[in-house]
Parts: structure tokens; C-alpha cells; sequence
């Protein structure tokens, strides 16, 4: 049995997310959480909020709460809201965790020991109207690299680049839109990456299998200019971990705290002592430190690519250089951005449709095929109503749900509610096992390498050969000369809804949980020989004829959605 190690990107505390970042890391860490749970291994899969930093403070501020009340209220909605869409974290965790807190002090304290903290007095923003200095995205300007007009103090989400406050062309306060802002100096803690500049070098150049979306973001922040540069990982704000050495302030940084993404990722292992902490499993150790039998984990990541700087250099240099035996990531699964309808989707501006919104429409399943079904892989993609109405229409309602309707009320009618007897297996069902068995095999490899459109694409075409069998026997048209035939085809049909709620659940669990209600099984055994497994249910077996398993939607509901959504969410 296999161990995988799972994290998707924790998302941030300030508000609910859009579909576009459910698609971009929680939404395909799931399918691949599931898919091995499914194949029988062992799964560690967290996820948590990530609730330090000025995203946290401005939203509390402008939520009107203190900025702890808003994190643990908001921690409560997104897990509801997860929950809602199915996601299967075993922790739901929260960066302000007292451990995530230890444990982040301790690897400071790490590295320190290491060599690789240094103290650097810097110039920093500071604004007169505010009478504060404003760390990183308290301050938007323009973006020195690419011109974007509205790049944040630490990143520039048009072109990712990872930037200084300072860098930032025609700056100003995003607390109060003033351009009053002087540079001053202030003392903080930097993480000297640029020493770790060959290691991570060649760590990256062994990860031949990682996508070049991953790869080549990496290398350029190695290569491009001056090569890796050293990064500040303490902010002047209240709200984060505080800057401890031991059990005493670190000496010149009081009142300040450790950077949002120095203190995130960390938050990751520190998910995993939640998890123990709440009784739900035992043993961290046991999936992050490589002397406490992690060797054998097969430890993988998901995230936007905004994030993969953070997590294939600044997160690999704060565990290599601890100098400690921690676990690294193996694979790093990194997506493109979901656009929406002509645009992006956007938090800030509340364009798009939000996960709370989208759940209040229609059941998680439709969400989850359409997004994975169109996941942004290669490039971007794009969200439309009419793209949404048909993929629904076509592969949920006529290629599924249609194959289980006919199947199941034929054989009510005809024969009974139980499998019928009769006939056997030809030349036809061997065809379709065939091409079963093939299509599986290409399933399961796509599954396995993350390849999450594919892997849809294949799903959808074993969905069709089912469709396509019942076409070529036509059991309607058997069962009035051979009515013993017709019910061999029947048995396989039936057998094939089971088939198809287990390779399917990773994609679509709550309607396959129901198929598997209806056809009155729990057996969801991965059906690693496909004649076999098409043999589960056995003469006799009582099945119901299942209620609508995936409803259409119409074009006034599409044009109606199209409309509703088509403003800015206050
Ligand atoms: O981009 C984001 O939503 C960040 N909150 C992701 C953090 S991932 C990790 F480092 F914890
Ligand atoms: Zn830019």
C-alpha cells in the first residue's frame, strides 16, 4: 500500500472563495485524494486557512471585527462551504494554530542556527496619513516588470513576480489611498535564499516529471538577473506569529511578526499535528520527518501558479536549510487561472461566481465535473454559462444519468427489480470489455500523473462505451425474439452503473454514492480486473430504479444565471 501526503494551497482567510480558486488547488487535490483512497492506499490529505498577514487584517477591518473573531468565523464558513462541495480534507486546519505558531518559531530558530537569518536594516514605506509603516499589500502601485497598474507590495498577480514594496512604481496606501509615503527605517529578519541558490538548483533539476509551468517559474526566479535573492520574512503588524527566539522576543523585533508566507507553507506540516491534536489520527511524524519512517511517502502539492515560487523556493529553502530531516514535496501539481465569462475572476472586486453561491444553485457534483472536466492545465481557461449548460447537459444528463435511467427502467419493466438470469456473455461483451480494460488502464495513468482534463475525457468515454454497447445489442429489441439474451445484456448494464460509481466517485461522489444506494451495494472495490468486476452484482440481486440521477439545465436558467452573476458581489 502506498502513502500519499496531500496539500493543496491553503486559501486565505479573507472571505469565500471563487470557483476559480476552488479549481486552482482544493478541487483537483481532492479527486486525487479520493482517487487513492479509492485505489486502496494510504492518504494524508490537509488543507487549512491561511489567516496571518495584511489579506487577514484588511478584511477584519473592513468586516468591522477584531481581526481573531473574523478568522475563527470565517475558518467556520470555509469549512462549511468545503464540506458543501465535498472536499475531503482529513484536517481542515487554521494557520494561527498555537502549533503552526511553535512550529514556525522553531524553524526560525533553525535556520538562525544554521547561518542563513540575517538582520537587515531597511527602508521601508511609511505613511504619514496612516501613521504606520505599510508592509506589503498595503501598498499597490504599478508593477515594475510588466506596467500592471494594481500590483500588490509583494507580488504582482498579473506577471507573479515576487516584489519589494519599494519597487513598486507610483505607490500608495491601500488603507487610505494616500500617496504621502516616505521611506524609513526599520529593522528585519531576511532568509538568505541566495546561499541556497545551487541546492535549489539542483533540487529543481531532479524533478524531471514536474509540468514546465512548475519548472520553468522556478528557474527563472533562480536565473533571471541577479539570481535568488535573499527575502525579508518578518512584517511590522500585529496580527501573525510573533518574531521569538526561544522563549524570549527575538532582541530588535518586538511587536513584530513573521511574514504571512514564511509562517503559510509551514502551516502544512503543523496541519498534520492539528490532526493528531483533534483525535483524528496519530503520528505526524510518520508523514514529515524522513527519521520517522516518511521515506516511503509520496508527498504532493497543488496550487495556482502564482504560488509556485513560494513553494518551489522560499518553502524548500526553509526546510533545507533547518538542516533537518523533513519530508519535501515529490510532485508539484501547478494550474493556470480560471477566467470568468470575458474577465477574471476577482476576490477583491467580487466578480465570478463563489463557492457559497455556486452550492446554492445547483448540487457539488455539477460544480466539481464542470471545473475539473475544464481544468486550467495547459493554459488558462474560461468559465461561461453556455460551456456550463451543455458539458452539464451532455455528459451528466444524456451520457450518464441517461444510461442509468434506461438501464434500470428496462430492466424494471421487462424483467424485475433485481438482476436478471439468463443468456450469456458474446462476442459484443467481450468487445466492450476490451475496450474497458484499455480505456481504465488510461484512466488510471492519467489519474496517477494528475492529468485531470485527460483523465475527465477518459471517464467521459467509458461513460460512452456503455452508451454505445446498449446501442449496438439494443436489449429492447433482443428481449422480443430472445428475452434470455436480453437479459445477459441487462445484467452487464446493470453491473456497469456499479462499474461506473466507483471510477467515478473522485469526480462526482454524491451521485455515486447514490448509484451505489440504488443499486443496492457497497461493494466499491476498484476493479483492477474489469470482466470481474462487471460480475459483482449477481443474479438475484435487488436493485431501485434510481430517482433523476443528473437534471438539465434549461436556457432560461442559463440566461437568468448569465445575468444574475454577471455584476460585482457586495
Ligand atoms: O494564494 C493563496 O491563496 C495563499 N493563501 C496560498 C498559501 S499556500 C501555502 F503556502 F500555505
Ligand atoms: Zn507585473
Amino acid at each position: 500500500m502506498a502513502r500519499h501526503l496531500i496539500t493543496s494551497a491553503i486559501p486565505y482567510i479573507n472571505g469565500i472563495k471563487h470557483l476559480g480558486n476552488l479549481v486552482g488547488s482544493q478541487l483537483p487535490a481532492d479527486l486525487f485524494a479520493r482517487f487513492q483512497r479509492a485505489r486502496g492506499n494510504e492518504v494524508l490529505f490537509l488543507c487549512s486557512t491561511d489567516e496571518h498577514g495584511t489579506p487577514a487584517e484588511l478584511a477584519a477591518a473592513k468586516a468591522d471585527k477584531p481581526v481573531d473573531e473574523y478568522c475563527a468565523e470565517m475558518h467556520a464558513v470555509q469549512a462549511r462551504i468545503a464540506e458543501g462541495f465535498r472536499l475531503s480534507f482529513d484536517h481542515f486546519g487554521r494557520s494561527s494554530s498555537p502549533q503552526n505558531h511553535k512550529l514556525t518559531q522553531h524553524f526560525a530558530g533553525a535556520l538562525d542556527a544554521a547561518g542563513l537569518i540575517r538582520e537587515v536594516s531597511e527602508k521601508q514605506m511609511y505613511s504619514n496619513a496612516d501613521g504606520r509603516f505599510l508592509p506589503d499589500r498595503y501598498i499597490e502601485g504599478t508593477c515594475p516588470n510588466c506596467g500592471f497598474e494594481s500590483a500588490r507590495g509583494d507580488q504582482c498577480d498579473n506577471c507573479t513576480k515576487q516584489l519589494d514594496p519599494t519597487d513598486l512604481i507610483n505607490p500608495y496606501s491601500t488603507i487610505s489611498g494616500s500617496t504621502d509615503l516616505e521611506e524609513r527605517e526599520t529593522k528585519h529578519l531576511f532568509l538568505c535564499q541566495s546561499q541556497m541558490r545551487e541546492k535549489l538548483q539542483a533540487w529543481i533539476d531532479s524533478k524531471t516529471d514536474w509540468p514546465l509551468l512548475t519548472t520553468s517559474i522556478a528557474n527563472k526566479w533562480l536565473n533571471d538577473g541577479d539570481g535568488l535573492q535573499d527575502r525579508g520574512i518578518t512584517r511590522d503588524l500585529d496580527w501573525g506569529v510573533p518574531v521569538m527566539k526561544g522563549d524570549d522576543v527575538w532582541p530588535g523585533m518586538e511587536g513584530k511578526v513573521f511574514y504571512v508566507w514564511f509562517d503559510a507553507p509551514i502551516e502544512y506540516i503543523a496541519c498534520s499535528q492539528e490532526w493528531v491534536d483533534a483525535g483524528k489520527g496519530t503520528g505526524w511524524e510518520r508523514w514529515w520527518r524522513t527519521d520517522k519512517g516518511a521515506d516511503d511517502v509520496r508527498y504532493t502539492q497543488f496550487m495556482g501558479k502564482d504560488n509556485v515560487p513560494f513553494h518551489t523556493l522560499s518553502f524548500p529553502a526553509t526546510i533545507l536549510g533547518s538542516g533537518e530531516p523533513w519530508k519535501m514535496v515529490d510532485h508539484l501539481k501547478s494550474f493556470n487561472y480560471l477566467n470568468y465569462d470575458g474577465g477574471q475572476f476577482s476576490t477583491s472586486r467580487g466578480r465570478g461566481v463563489f463557492m457559497d453561491q455556486a452550492l446554492e444553485l445547483l448540487p457539488a457534483d455539477y460544480w466539481r465535473w464542470w471545473l475539473l472536466s475544464h481544468a486550467p492545465e495547459s493554459s488558462d481557461s474560461e468559465f461561461t454559462w453556455e460551456n456550463f449548460q451543455v458539458s452539464v447537459n451532455k455528459d451528466l444528463a444524456d451520457v450518464l444519468g441517461n444510461f442509468v435511467s434506461r438501464v434500470t427502467k428496462f430492466c424494471r419493466s421487462k424483467f424485475s427489480e433485481t438482476v436478471p438470469e439468463g443468456g450469456s456473455w458474446d462476442a459484443p461483451e467481450q468487445a466492450l470489455i476490451d475496450e474497458l480494460t484499455t480505456r481504465v488502464g488510461a484512466y488510471e495513468t492519467y489519474m496517477e500523473t494528475m492529468e485531470v482534463r485527460k483523465s475527465a475525457q477518459e471517464l467521459r468515454a467509458i461513460w460512452a462505451a456503455g452508451n454505445e454497447y446498449l446501442q449496438t445489442v439494443a436489449p429492447w429489441t433482443t428481449f422480443k425474439t430472445d428475452p434470455d439474451q436480453a437479459a445477459a445484456q441487462i445484467r452487464l448494464a446493470l453491473n456497469l452503473i456499479r462499474f461506473y460509481a466507483v471510477l467515478s466517485a473522485p469526480f462526482i461522489p454524491d451521485a455515486c454514492a447514490s448509484l451505489m444506494d440504488s443499486m443496492q451495494t457497497s461493494d466499491t472495490s476498484w476493479p483492477e480486473d474489469i470482466q470481474k468486476s462487471l460480475e459483482t452484482l449477481p443474479v438475484g440481486h435487488a436493485f431501485t430504479v434510481p430517482e433523476v440521477t443528473f437534471r438539465k439545465i434549461t436556457d432560461d436558467e442559463c440566461a437568468e444565471w448569465q445575468e444574475r452573476f454577471s455584476g460585482v458581489r457586495t
